[in-house]
């Protein structure tokens, strides 16, 4: 029997934040889109926010390139966030890179495989579904116990879950080959906690919500550049970079995705491919 945690008197907001891309070089762009000033703005627009949120979730894709000075400006520019900062990788990001470059931050550390931490009577937990060598996301079979085991610990409260990959198609096959390889395992665990209240994912590119068993699934939009919802083909859309809202109140939570400005430049299109691999 589930028992969930009653009478919360949580009232907080996060902020989730994915994808930025940075670039190693100074003034490049990525896919005709100059990343870099795209997430000084969403770092700014955060910082705006009354009242601030209690932190920021970062759920991967950092960098465009995987590099040691993608990492770096990366990091730089997310250090101007005023409020704590947690994060996880995505398929974009070298751990190794990341652990040498962004562990010396201090507080954006922690790019263990399960990162758990509750917050007025709230479960937040951290995936990292970035595997080395894949582009589509695993957690593998320790992180998937530890998970289990996060999630079921007494009293059992309402819980997020965060990582980059998404785990229910959006029905756009170019992406969809990209999700989470143990989805069937990963849903046997929220079938079974019975506790966890919503998922949020990026890597796509675009907003999404879908729903499993009453648990919806979010797919936030990047904070660099959006892809159109296209199902032949990957094109950059000309689509501002956004972040998301999460608002809880109580045992239960309101989201909306937050646009920042209007796009300066207009993204380039991608060479034709025969098979696009979009880098989402
Ligand atoms: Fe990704
Ligand atoms: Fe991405």
């Amino acid at each position: 029997m589930v028992r969930l945690a009653q009478g919360l008197r949580a009232r907080f907001s996060l902020v989730h934040l994915t994808d930025p891309h940075i670039p190693g070089e100074d003034q490049a762009r990525v896919r005709g889109v100059d990343t870099a000033a795209r997430l000084a703005g969403v770092v700014e627009s955060i910082n705006r926010l009354w009242p601030a949120p209690a932190f920021v979730i970062i759920t991967g894709d950092f960098s465009a390139d995987g590099s040691p000075a993608a990492h770096r400006r990366a990091a730089a520019l997310l250090r101007a966030l005023r409020v704590p900062v947690r994060v996880t990788l995505g398929n974009h990001d070298d751990p190794e890179t990341f652990r040498q470059v962004m562990g010396e931050l201090g507080d954006l550390l922690g790019t263990e495989t399960c990162q758990a931490f509750d917050v007025q009577g709230w479960r937040i937990l951290l995936l990292n579904s970035k595997c080395p060598g894949l582009k589509e996301g695993f957690l593998g079979p320790v992180q998937r116990q530890q998970m289990r085991e996060e999630l079921a610990k007494n009293p059992r409260p309402p819980a997020l879950l965060f990582m980059h990959h998404h785990v229910l198609p959006l029905g756009l096959p170019w992406v969809d080959r990209d999700n989470l390889r143990d989805w069937y395992e990963f849903l046997e665990i929220l079938r079974d906690v019975g506790n966890v209240r919503g998922l949020f994912s990026g890597h796509a590119h675009q907003a999404s919500r879908h729903e499993w068993s009453g648990i919806p699934f979010f797919v936030t939009p990047s904070a660099g550049y959006q892809f159109f919802k296209d199902p032949t083909q990957a094109r950059v859309s000309p689509e501002p970079p956004a972040y998301r809202l999460i608002a809880i109140q109580g045992g239960m939570f309101v989201t909306e995705v937050r646009p920042v400005g209007s796009p300066e430049e207009e993204p380039t299109t991608d060479p034709p491919s025969p098979s696009p691999r979009p880098g989402g």
